[in-house]
């Protein structure tokens, strides 16, 4: 392990213990940490964008095929909430179609992702808003 290796994990335990003490899931933490779904997706069929009343700012960007979520990722300019909200979003609506992923609702999220502060719920309703728009924006183009 090299030296910037061992800095990169004493910071992701330093992390891991802080949003496990302010009441995250050991979910929601992995899924802060792992980002499996962040950045933009470069031939995106649909980008939207939203700012949640507490300032914060995310993008969603959605792949189909044949009607079918085939590929998600958001890109989040918030917090640790709403990054694991973003992310737990992605694994629910991959391989469904439109109109399944609009019945997804905040409560989905959230038990996907088991615990995440009381404070935060706003940032898993950042997500599925994000998402809601971004199919309505889609739907309306066709
Ligand atoms: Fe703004 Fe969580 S998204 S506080």
């Amino acid at each position: 392990m090299n030296q910037h290796q061992s800095s990169d994990s004493a910071s992701a335990a330093a992390v891991h213990k802080m949003l496990s003490e302010s009441g995250y899931s050991e979910k929601a933490i992995s899924y802060f940490i792992e980002k499996p779904y962040m950045g933009a997706i470069a031939d995106a069929d649909q980008t939207s964008q939203m700012t949640g009343t507490c300032g914060d700012t995310m993008g969603v960007y959605l792949k189909f095929e044949n009607g079918v979520i085939q590929d998600a990722r958001y890109e989040v300019m918030g917090c640790a909430g709403a990054i694991s909200a973003a992310m737990a979003a992605v694994d629910l609506i991959k391989g469904k179609t439109i109109e399944e992923a609009r019945k997804l609702n905040d409560g989905d999220i959230f038990r996907v992702l088991q615990e995440i502060p009381a404070q935060k719920h706003h940032c898993i309703q950042l997500a599925v808003k994000t998402l809601q728009k971004a199919l309505d924006e889609y739907t309306s183009t066709k």
